[in-house]
C-alpha cells in the first residue's frame, strides 16, 4: 500500500520536475508575496533545477523568503523589500512575474489592464536595465496585453529578444488535460491537448481534433468541454467569491513552465511546452504574438511549432479568437508607445 502510494507520488513529482545536468539557475519571482507568488516560490524551491531564488514584492517578500528558505533543498533563497527591485534582479537568468491584481466575479481579464499594465511595464523596465538577458515569464493578466507590454518596453530599451519573453498559458493546457481526461475516463497524462491563440475566453482555442482522447468528443459534450476550457478561470473566480482567482493550480502550472524552460536552457532536447510569444504564425494578419507549442533550447524559445489541420469547429473558434487577440495585443503596444 505504502509502496504503491509512494510510487504514485514520485510519478506525479516527476511530471512536475524533470532534471538534466546541474548548472547554476537563478530565478526571480516578482510578486512573490501574493496568492500565486507564495506557492510558486515554494514549488520553485522544490525544483532541483533552480539553484537560487530571488523573491521580490512590494510587500511581504522577505517573510516569504525566510519561510521558504527552511525547506531542505539545495537552493538558496533571498527576499527583497519594495525598494530593492534592482538587487533582486542582479544576476538573474529567469524572471517570473505574477505581480498585479486578480479578477473578481463579473470582471474580464481586460478589466485588469488599467492597474496591471503599469505594474508590468515598470518591472520590465527594471529588467531591461539590470537583467537585459533574462528570460521573462509573464503570468500577470491580461496576458494577451501584458506580454506585448513587456516586449515593447524591452524593445524601447533596445534589449528585446523574442526568444526570451513568454506569456504563461500552461494553466490552459493543464485544465484541458484534466477536463478531457475526466470525460474520456483516462489519466490526464494520457490526454494532452494542444491549445493555441491567447489566454482569455474566446482567444483560448483548444485543438481537441488533434488529441487521441479529444477527437472522439462530439456535439453537446464537445461544446461544453470547449466552453469549460475557455472559461475555466471564471469557475475559480466565482468559487473564490471575491477572494481572487486561480493561485494554486497557477503556481503548479507556472512551475511546470519554468522547469520546462530551464530544461531547454540546460540543453535538453525535445522539450515541448505551450506559451504566448512573439510568433510568425499569424504575423501576416497583423498578429505579432500567438500561443502555441514551442521548443525551448539554450537560447530560450528556439522553435515555434506550427499546428496541423483544424477541424471545422476549430476554424470557427479561430475566427472568433483572432480579432479579439489582435485588439488585446494592440492595446498593450499602444500603452507602451504612449508611456
Ligand atoms: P495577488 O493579489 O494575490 O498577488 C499579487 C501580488 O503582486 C501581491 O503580493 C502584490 O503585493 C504584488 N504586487 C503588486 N504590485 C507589485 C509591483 N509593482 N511589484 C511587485 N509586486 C507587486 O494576486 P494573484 O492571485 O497572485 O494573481 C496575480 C496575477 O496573476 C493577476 O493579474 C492574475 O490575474 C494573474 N493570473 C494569471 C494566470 C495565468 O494563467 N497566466 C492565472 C492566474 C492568475
Ligand atoms: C486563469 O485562467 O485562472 C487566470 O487567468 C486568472 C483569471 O482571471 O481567470
Amino acid at each position: 500500500m505504502f509502496a504503491r502510494s509512494a510510487a504514485r507520488s514520485l510519478t506525479s513529482q516527476s511530471r512536475l520536475f524533470s532534471t538534466t545536468a546541474a548548472r547554476l539557475s537563478k530565478v526571480a519571482v516578482l510578486g512573490a508575496g501574493g496568492g500565486i507568488g507564495q506557492p510558486l516560490s515554494l514549488l520553485l524551491k522544490s525544483d532541483p533545477s533552480v539553484t537560487s531564488l530571488s523573491l521580490y514584492d512590494i510587500r511581504g517578500a522577505p517573510g516569504v523568503a525566510a519561510d521558504v528558505s527552511h525547506v531542505d533543498t539545495g537552493s538558496e533563497v533571498n527576499g527583497y523589500a519594495a525598494d530593492k527591485l534592482d538587487e533582486a534582479l542582479e544576476g538573474v537568468e529567469v524572471v517570473v512575474i505574477p505581480a498585479g491584481v486578480p479578477r473578481k466575479p463579473g470582471m474580464t481579464r481586460d478589466d485588469l489592464f488599467n492597474t496591471n499594465a503599469s505594474i508590468v511595464r515598470d518591472l520590465a523596465s527594471a529588467i531591461g536595465c539590470v537583467a537585459p538577458n533574462a528570460h521573462v515569464l509573464v503570468i500577470s493578466n491580461p496576458v494577451n496585453s501584458t506580454v506585448p507590454i513587456v516586449a515593447s518596453t524591452l524593445a524601447k530599451a533596445g534589449v528585446y529578444n523574442p526568444a526570451r519573453v513568454s506569456g504563461v498559458t500552461t494553466l490552459d493546457v493543464v485544465r484541458a488535460a484534466r477536463f478531457t481526461a475526466g470525460i474520456a475516463g483516462v489519466r490526464p497524462a494520457k490526454a494532452p491537448i494542444t491549445i493555441v491563440g491567447g489566454h482569455s475566453g474566446a482567444t483560448i482555442v483548444p485543438l481537441l481534433s488533434q488529441s487521441t482522447h479529444g477527437k472522439g468528443i462530439k456535439d453537446e459534450v464537445y461544446d461544453k468541454l470547449v466552453h469549460r476550457i475557455q472559461f475555466g478561470g471564471d469557475e475559480v473566480v466565482k468559487a473564490k467569491d471575491d477572494a481572487g482567482s486561480a493561485t494554486l493550480s497557477m503556481a503548479y502550472a507556472g512551475t511546470k513552465f519554468t522547469n520546462a524552460l530551464l530544461r531547454g536552457l540546460n540543453g535538453e532536447k525535445g522539450v515541448v511546452v505551450p506559451t504566448f510569444v512573439g510568433s510568425p504564425l499569424y504575423k501576416d494578419q497583423g498578429i505579432d504574438f500567438f500561443s502555441s507549442n514551442v521548443e525551448p533550447g539554450v537560447n530560450g524559445v528556439e522553435k515555434i511549432h506550427p499546428f496541423g489541420q483544424l477541424s471545422a469547429e476549430e476554424e470557427k473558434l479561430m475566427e472568433a479568437c483572432l480579432p479579439e487577440l489582435k485588439k488585446n495585443i494592440e492595446k498593450g503596444c499602444a500603452f507602451v508607445e504612449s508611456s
